[in-house]
């Protein structure tokens, strides 16, 4: 097990990131879901861990291989997410990567839809718990340094400035996902880091480099 390293300047610090999609059923064998590989979330738990940070990964079913040494919780929904988080939590920090699904299956079958039945299946749908938005209007026991992620295909820069007023975390890490970007899927990110202190845009690099920039940023923030 790799972990966190026994010195550097996250060590004592421990952070919570959530990673990957999640699934929310419709029946036995179907679901809805984001897309996401859980690439740039565990690459973060990486960086993080490099820097001694203690990591509680809190991951949907993602393709991604688990980062070795976190601390590993698996979900598959967005309610189970948000109960891990709570679980896991105090944190020094909270870094929220995930592609979480914003609607659920309000009565997921437990039995196969079948075809046959004939006519189409109708689908009701249930808005899920905003983990992000919840964490970080904690009254009690908020992180000192809550991080978010917008992914956006459209005015990219005002929609996540929004966003993170809206939802009241300290920095929002955007990233146009646009297709044309080829970014989803891929192995480079460009993204722009938005906090009260205005935008700053990162060139492309790869994500693990993403991630080590960040991190080290998480590290000026928690120890000053
Ligand atoms: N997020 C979350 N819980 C949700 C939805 C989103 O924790 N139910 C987090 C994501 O992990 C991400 C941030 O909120 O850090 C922004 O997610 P995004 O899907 O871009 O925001 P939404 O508020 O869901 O808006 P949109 O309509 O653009 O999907
Ligand atoms: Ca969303």
């Amino acid at each position: 097990i790799q972990g966190a390293l026994s010195e550097g300047p996250l060590q004592g610090k421990r952070v919570l990131v959530t990673s990957g999609p999640t699934h929310e059923p419709i029946d036995p064998v179907r679901y809805i879901a984001n897309r996401s590989s859980g690439a740039q979330g565990t690459a973060i738990a990486n960086a993080l861990m490099k820097l001694g940070a203690e990591v509680v990964f809190v991951t949907g079913p993602a393709d991604a291989a688990r980062p070795d040494g976190v601390h590993l919780v698996e979900v598959q929904t967005a309610a189970e997410m948000m109960d891990a988080v709570r679980g896991c939590l105090p944190a020094d920090a909270a870094i929220f990567c995930a592609a979480v699904a914003d609607w659920r299956v309000v009565s997921a079958s437990d039995s196969k839809i079948k075809k046959t039945k004939g006519g189409l299946p109708t689908l009701e749908f249930a808005e899920n718990p905003d983990i992000l938005a919840t964490v970080s209007q904690m009254d009690d026991g908020r992180p000192g340094l809550v991080v978010g992620f917008a992914a956006e295909t459209d005015d990219v820069i005002d929609n996540a400035t929004a966003k993170r007023l809206r939802k009241g975390c300290d920095w929002i890490v955007a990233n146009d996902v646009s297709p044309a970007t080829g970014i989803m899927g891929g192995s480079e990110n460009a993204v722009t880091l938005i906090s009260d202190g205005g935008s700053e845009a990162w060139p492309r690099m790869g994500k693990a480099d993403v991630a080590e920039k960040l991190a080290a940023r998480v590290a000026q923030a928690l120890i000053k």
